[in-house]
Parts: structure tokens; C-alpha cells; sequence
């Protein structure tokens, strides 16, 4: 098949997500995502389950990815898949599905770094959307990362700063979870943030060095407050719920904002993107939007490519065909593997 006409399966399944996407070139003809109710009551991921849910979803997932982009298995020019970081038995199961149907069709296998995948989501060819020209600054704000990078090429990236312990979204689920809000927190503190005063109560911000985070401190310091506030009066959270999401969220969009400010003085880099779970959040969204007014170019990732999703994993997919970096017959070895800790 020429390489004006590539046809990439994608799958994802490094957390709690099974996801497929189908891409031709670089633009997105399918983007199927099945996520796991089963967390829900249990507060957070339970990894063996994830895993199992993977196992039920995953030919479901990937057969409507191919429905719905109206192709059949046999015009894919080849299979890319998230081959870390993440949990591992999660990650597993898309590895052996990825790899199983690449042998199969007797077609290449290209393993994707899904953090890389958050970053590159941006260059995927949308109306509307204007991709960043190298070099650009990228903050990728999930629930296991929170990373300022340094991008001078598609991959050619360099951690800038990242959390010295919590991630953001952590920071954002915790503190749900502490007011009693089911998982994943974090879209309902900023679903009851839009309402809310994001000056109503004030906590202070972690002192970290340099481009780092840490977000450990100001889950404790919201356990505190909240300690604090039932034991004066047991309905504070009820009567104050988005006021208490608002002050939240606003104090995590500063410490972000404070950080990349600081990343653009020192570097210089003026085109600024955001990816990951949490640039869904509008409050983030906005403040990236606003900070145009100082003259820098920002990009903001479409809502289906923020959460996890292959057609993010299809675009790095497509980039590494198109430079054919990848290992043509990395499934008929023994290096193409799930690795649960990988850096960029
Ligand atoms: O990228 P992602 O889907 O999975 C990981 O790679 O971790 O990110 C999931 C995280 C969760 O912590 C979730 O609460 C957070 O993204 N998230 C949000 C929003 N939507 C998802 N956090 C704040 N506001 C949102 N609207
Ligand atoms: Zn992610």
C-alpha cells in the first residue's frame, strides 16, 4: 500500500480505558472508547479488574473501530499499540491483542509511549485546529503524570519538570473522594467548580524548586479542611459543595499556570499545548486560552483526545510509519514488549 494512503489500527489499554481507533493518514476515521464502570464503587482502578474488562472489551472495541471507518482488517497497513507506561495488566492485553493481529495479517507492529501519544495527539488533522510548530512547550496532566516538556521534534522530547509524587488528576480524584464523590472525581469537581466562588476558601500552594510539582501536600491539606469544617458542621460540603470544587480547582490551575509561566521565561518557547485527562478541564482550558493576552500561541486539545483514547496512539502510529521507525517484524521478536514504567 503507498504511503499516501495508510490505514493505522490503534489500540490503547494502559489504565481503565479500552480504546481502538482506525486512522487514514493522519486524520481520525474512527475513535472507539469503552471505559470500565467496575471502579466505580471501589473508589479508584483495581488493576486485575481493569485487566479482565480489557479482556471483555477488546474485540468488541477494535471490531466497531473498523465498522465504524468502513474498512476491513485486510486493507490495515499496520497495528500500533500502547506498549507502556501503565499497569501492566492492563497493558498486556492490548500487547497480545496488538500483536497477535499484526502477525496475523502479516502486517507491522509499532509500540507507542502513551505519554508521547498525549503530546502528539495535537498533530492529529482536525477542522479547526491549528498544530504546534516545533519547538513548543507541552504540559501533559494525567492521572498517573504531570510533565512540562520540552518538544523539539516528534520524538525528540525532554522532561522539563514533572511531580515529585501525586499527579494532578490524583490531586483531583483524591480531594473528590475525600467530599464523598465517586471515580473518577475529577470531571464532577469541575462540573460543580462552573457554579462555584474560586475565592471562597484559600490553600496554600506547595513550594517546589524549579519546573517541578507536588500535589501531596494539598490533598492533605484539603483532608484537614474538610476535617476541620464537618466537625463544626456535618452538611459543609453539602451547602458548600461548588464553592469547595471552585476554590479546589482554581488552586491547582495556579499551581499549573504558576509552573509553565515559569517554563516560558526560562526556555523562551511561546507556543504552549496542553494533553492528558485533566486538559479536559475547563478551568485549565480557559487559563491556557487567557494566557494568549501575553503572547503566547496555545493549543488545546480536542475533548475526545484529552481522556485516553487510540486515536492518539494512531497519530504516533502514523508518524513513525511515515519515518518507518518502527521494527518491521517486532512481533516475531522478542523486543517489542509491555513496559509499565517508560519515560519519554
Ligand atoms: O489521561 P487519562 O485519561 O488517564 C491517564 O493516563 O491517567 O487521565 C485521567 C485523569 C483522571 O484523574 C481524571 O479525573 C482526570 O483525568 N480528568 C479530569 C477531567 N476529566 C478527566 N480532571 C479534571 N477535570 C476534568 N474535566
Ligand atoms: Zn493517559
Amino acid at each position: 500500500m503507498s504511503k499516501n494512503s495508510t490505514y493505522i489500527l490503534a489500540i490503547e489499554s494502559s489504565c481503565d480505558d479500552t480504546a481502538a481507533a482506525v486512522l487514514h493518514n493522519d486524520i481520525v476515521m474512527s475513535n472507539v472508547v469503552a471505559g470500565q464502570e467496575v471502579h466505580k464503587k471501589y473508589g479508584g482502578v483495581v488493576p486485575e479488574l481493569a485487566s479482565r474488562a480489557h479482556q471483555q472489551n477488546i474485540v468488541p472495541v477494535v471490531h466497531e473501530a473498523l465498522r465504524e471507518a468502513k474498512i476491513s482488517k485486510y486493507q490495515l497497513s499496520a497495528i500500533a499499540f500502547t506498549s507502556g507506561p501503565g499497569l501492566m495488566g492492563s497493558l498486556l492485553v492490548g500487547t497480545s491483542f496488538a500483536k497477535s493481529l499484526a502477525m496475523g495479517l502479516d502486517i507491522p507492529l509499532i509500540d507507542v509511549n502513551h505519554m508521547q501519544a498525549h503530546i502528539l495527539a495535537h498533530f492529529i488533522t482536525e477542522e479547526k485546529h491549528h498544530k504546534p510548530t516545533f519547538p513548543f512547550l507541552a504540559l501533559t496532566i494525567s492521572g498517573g503524570h504531570t510533565q512540562i516538556v520540552k518538544v523539539t521534534g516528534y520524538f525528540t522530547m525532554e522532561i522539563l519538570g514533572q511531580t515529585l509524587d501525586d499527579a494532578v488528576g490524583e490531586a483531583f480524584d483524591k480531594s473528590a473522594k475525600i467530599l464523598g464523590f465517586p471515580y473518577p472525581g475529577g470531571p464532577l469537581i469541575d462540573k460543580y467548580a462552573r457554579e462555584g466562588n474560586p475565592k471562597a476558601f484559600k490553600f496554600t500552594k506547595p513550594k517546589v524548586g524549579g519546573l517541578d510539582f507536588s500535589f501531596s501536600g494539598l490533598k492533605t491539606a484539603i483532608l484537614y479542611f474538610y476535617q476541620a469544617e464537618v466537625k463544626k458542621d456535618p452538611d459543609f460540603v453539602e451547602k458548600n459543595r461548588n464553592d469547595i470544587c471552585a476554590s479546589i480547582q482554581y488552586t491547582i490551575i495556579q499551581i499549573l499556570m504558576d509552573k509553565l509561566k515559569l517554563a516560558v521565561k526560562q526556555t523562551g518557547i511561546k507556543q504552549v499545548a496542553i494533553g492528558g485527562g485533566v486538559s479536559a478541564n475547563s478551568g485549565i482550558r480557559k487559563a491556557l486560552k487567557d494566557a494568549e493576552q501575553k503572547g503566547w500561541q496555545t493549543f488545546v486539545p480536542k475533548l475526545e483526545y484529552t481522556t485516553d483514547n487510540a486515536a492518539m496512539v494512531g497519530i504516533v502510529g502514523y508518524l513513525k510509519y511515515s519515518e518507518h521507525d518502527f521494527d518491521q517484524n517486532g512481533y516475531t521478536e522478542n523486543n517489542i514488549v509491555a513496559k509499565a514504567r517508560l519515560s519519554l
